[in-house]
């Protein structure tokens, strides 16, 4: 039987991940896997305690990588848990490190049979890796694995303006 291709939809969307009715979530979280503030405190705060409970069992997460648990309260059936890197400059792997986020979550896709993803702009706030380029891996490394991954729908979602304009930038140039 000829297998349905499909062109996976890459798009930018300003809000509030913990309200994207999509399979799968990624939190961008630290090494602990145990919560903290930024996007990380508002996916625990929506999913309820259950999540942290989920978390504790799974023994923290190395940066560049991505862990999944359930979505609990939340309205996305998954969260991806990914450990980006703490921009130091760039020359310490930060950029591999993120791109492997994204392959991480990918993978956990593929492998939970997840078609629509939601990723928020992992990094760049309380880790401070630069917008564009961190937008650029993460537009870059979903358009190589989307489709082999089964994902037909990919959001970047952008808390605030600075952030939706650079992603529709580099989106807009890929
Ligand atoms: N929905 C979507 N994006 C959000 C939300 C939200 N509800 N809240 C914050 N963001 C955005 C931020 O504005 C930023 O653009 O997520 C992006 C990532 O910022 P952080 O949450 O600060 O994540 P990061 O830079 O990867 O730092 C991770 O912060 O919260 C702690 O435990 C976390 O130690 C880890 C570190």
């Amino acid at each position: 039987m000829r297998e349905e291709r499909f062109v996976a939809k890459l798009s930018v969307v300003r809000g509030d991940i913990t309200q994207r009715s999509v399979d799968a979530i990624v939190n961008a979280a630290n090494s602990s896997l145990l919560g903290g503030g930024g996007v990380d405190g508002a996916i625990h705060r929506a999913a309820g305690p259950d999540l942290l409970a989920a978390c504790q069992t799974l023994n923290g997460c190395p940066t560049g990588s991505a862990k999944a648990t359930a979505g609990f309260k939340l309205p996305a059936k998954w969260v991806f848990h990914a450990v980006g890197p703490v921009w130091n400059g760039g020359h310490s792997g930060e950029p591999e490190k993120l791109a492997g986020c994204y392959r991480a979550c990918f993978a956990l896709a593929q492998e939970h049979g997840v078609t629509s993803i939601a990723f928020p702009a992992i990094s760049t706030g309380i880790y401070h890796f630069p917008k564009g380029p961190a937008a650029e891996i993460a537009v870059r490394e979903s358009q190589a694995l989307a489709e082999a991954a089964g994902v037909e729908r990919v959001e970047f979602v952008c808390f605030d303006e600075a952030t939706a304009m650079v992603y529709e930038r580099v989106l807009g140039e890929a």
